[in-house]
């Protein structure tokens, strides 16, 4: 597949601009919610740990893709501007789904996402009722994304509900990814502050906490019952 780095560089700039705008990019610190913490992701990372995914068969154009916590959006727009997946996001609180909504107006009008395909959801990703009023069932989910917020919640609940082969995106800055019951640790993605993705070993004793400048992309696999 060819990346369409034009439309990439129309994402990246217009997030950026956002979080200059509404967020305090340089001040290090997440923002509490009612429900976590908000800290958006790097467009860059998220975009470049993707497109590795896909080029390593572990995810497919075209899955569908859940961000779990999904803040401003950011990673669902992404998903399916570059990577044509349908996209739900659920977020718990509202300022951050209520920002989704006009970020993702913004990309509707640009024509870079499919509008029936973006699918932000007010709603706690625990439970089942906010897929009630969305055209797709958790199982149909192939690709679950979590950045480091309650993440043992939905790994449980991709174990118990999932279908076989779900894959599991844990997306974090911590010294070692945590083990999640009936998920396998199937491949483990460093972000080097260069943007180069590199895979470590599962077990790389040399990983640091790092703080926000440096991120791991824990990928797990649903593959028993
Ligand atoms: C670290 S931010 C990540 C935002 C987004 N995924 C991104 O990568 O830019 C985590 C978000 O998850 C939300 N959150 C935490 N627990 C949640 C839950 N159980 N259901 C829905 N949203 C949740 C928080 O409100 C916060 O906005």
């Amino acid at each position: 597949m060819r990346v369409d780095h034009a439309t990439y560089k129309k994402i990246k700039t217009y997030f950026k601009r956002q979080d200059l705008l509404s967020w305090k990019p340089f001040s290090n610190r997440s923002i509490g919610t009612s429900i976590g913490c908000f800290l958006p992701c790097d467009t860059d990372i998220v975009f470049y740990l993707l497109d590795y995914l896909i080029h390593k068969n572990i995810i497919s154009e075209g899955n569908v893709f859940c961000d779990n916590g999904s803040g401003d959006g950011r990673a669902m727009i992404l998903a399916n501007a570059m990577f044509k997946m349908p996209s739900i996001g659920i977020e718990g609180e509202d300022k951050y789904y209520y920002k989704s909504r006009t970020h993702i107006r913004h990309f509707i009008a640009k024509k870079l996402i499919d509008d029936e395909e973006v699918i932000p959801i007010l709603g706690d990703f625990r439970s089942d009722e906010s897929y009630q009023e969305i055209k797709y069932e958790f199982k149909d989910v192939k690709v679950h994304f979590n950045y480091q917020t309650n993440a043992r919640f939905i790994a449980e609940k991709i174990f118990l509900q999932g279908n076989l082969g779900t894959v599991f995106l844990h997306h974090n800055f911590l010294e070692k990814p945590l083990n999640f019951r009936g998920l396998d640790l199937t491949l483990v993605l460093e972000a080097t502050k260069k943007g180069q993705i590199i895979e470590i070993e599962k077990d790389d004793k040399k990983r640091k906490k790092k703080g926000h400048t440096s991120y791991y992309m824990d990928v797990y696999t649903k593959n028993k019952y």
